[in-house]
């Protein structure tokens, strides 16, 4: 009955995370961030001569390089993948090398599912080890389930025993996931305590236990809009050091972002990105911004707020289909045409309050704006 017996193989892990290992390559429609940024990481572990803390794949500082971005010694270009104040991914860093695990915060499509899984990859070069969490998320999502075949065939052992991915983490020193904290029950929730803070989890139909290893922490997300961060358990809430991610503070730094990462999805669609989509791209930042503040550019004008939350996510995708539009219907160059309908349908959630808080936008702002004639012009079209 020793403790710590419980091991898997790096392989079989990914195997039963999901992928299969042939997707893995070019051809899975969404790669992990691990084969997506391969080559980096690979070039960031090369030159990378600062203490690794143990089982971590790289040491703290190239972790956070890898997430901001920069240019090694021989060149290589890190691309940033997290865009934002340098010291909440250093803390967050940190925070992974301590006992305590990091509860990554903020309003939806502020990326932190993004960078939890981006940590996750630098630090154990694994991102996949990740229980997603709802409503009806059962305990075993997060200890262990049963092989009920084996169960009846054997009854209770090692063999018939089905690890979480928080367990094969613990085993294998690794970083686990826990996406959307909040939403899973408390009783389940409350699960977590042990193991964060005893660092085991016990198998009493066995008399055993699995003993996290060095290596092992855990990253969860929570949304603060949902039902809110107050419904951790003061108990569970100690375990965590907590880092928010704001909104992007600029115009331009949104701008940056969006360009960004409709870059990075087009490519991956076969999308022509060209830099004429970019007074595209500063329209819907503007546009999401000013109702987002409930204030205009340049201070002068007060606007109401629509429902939705209207993220950098959200103007993610409204630039991603414009081009996707502009591509196969239109002569491939982003215009205000292609990017109207999303932004009306992100802007309109509720039809009835927020079509009056865009058709006051529209009239009171777009209309008199200098150079937005054919946005004007294009809104009017679907919003008619
Ligand atoms: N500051 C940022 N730097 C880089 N990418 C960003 C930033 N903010 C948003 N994004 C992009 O927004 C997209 C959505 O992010 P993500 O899904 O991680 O948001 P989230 O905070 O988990 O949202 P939710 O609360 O809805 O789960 C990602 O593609 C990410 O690249
Ligand atoms: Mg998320």
């Amino acid at each position: 009955m020793s403790a710590n017996t419980f091991t898997t193989t790096g392989d079989e892990s990914r195997q039963t995370a999901g992928a299969a290992p042939e997707a893995a390559g070019g051809e899975a429609l969404r790669p992990h961030a691990e084969d997506s940024f391969a080559a980096e990481l690979r070039a960031l572990a090369a030159a990378d001569d600062r203490p690794r803390p143990e089982r971590w794949q790289l040491s703290p500082w190239a972790v956070a390089t890898y997430l901001l971005g920069g240019t090694l010694a021989d060149g290589t270009v890190i691309t940033p993948k997290y865009v934002g104040p340098r010291r909440i991914v250093e803390v967050a860093v940190t925070t992974l090398a301590t006992d305590r695990a990091l509860l990554l915060l903020g309003v939806p499509g502020t990326a932190k599912t993004w960078v939890s899984e981006h940590l996750a990859a630098a630090v154990s070069g694994d991102s996949t080890l990740l229980v997603q969490g709802t409503a009806g998320t059962p305990e075993e999502a997060i200890r262990y389930g049963w092989n009920y075949a084996r169960l009846l065939a054997h009854g209770p052992s090692r063999e018939a025993l089905v690890p979480s991915p928080v367990m094969r983490a613990m085993a294998q020193g690794m970083t686990a996931r826990v996406e959307e904290l909040t939403r899973i029950p408390a009783d389940v929730q409350d699960t977590l305590i042990t193991v964060l803070s005893e660092k085991t989890l016990p198998i009493p139909e066995l008399g055993q236990e699995v003993q996290a290893v060095r290596g092992f922490n855990l990253i969860a997300t929570a949304n603060d809009r949902d039902r809110g961060v107050n419904e951790l358990s003061s108990a569970l809430r100690r375990r965590f050091n907590t880092v928010v991610l704001p909104l992007p503070a600029t115009p331009d730094e949104e701008v940056d972002i969006v360009s960004r990462r409709v870059g990075q999805i087009g490519r991956s669609l076969d999308l022509p990105a060209g830099p004429e989509g970019l007074d595209e791209i500063r329209r819907v930042v503007t546009v999401f911004r000013e109702l987002r503040a409930g204030l205009t550019t340049d201070g002068r004008t007060k606007l109401k707020s629509p429902s939705g939350t209207l993220s950098t996510a959200e103007a993610i995708s409204v630039v991603t289909n414009g081009l996707a539009l502009a591509t196969h219907f239109g002569d491939g160059v982003l215009r205000s045409g292609d990017v109207a309908a999303g932004i009306l349908g992100a802007v309109v959630r509720d039809p009835a309050a927020d079509r009056v808080v865009w058709q006051e936008y529209l009239e009171t702002v777009v209309r008199e704006r200098d150079g937005w004639k054919d946005f004007y012009r294009a809104c009017r079209e679907v919003s008619a």
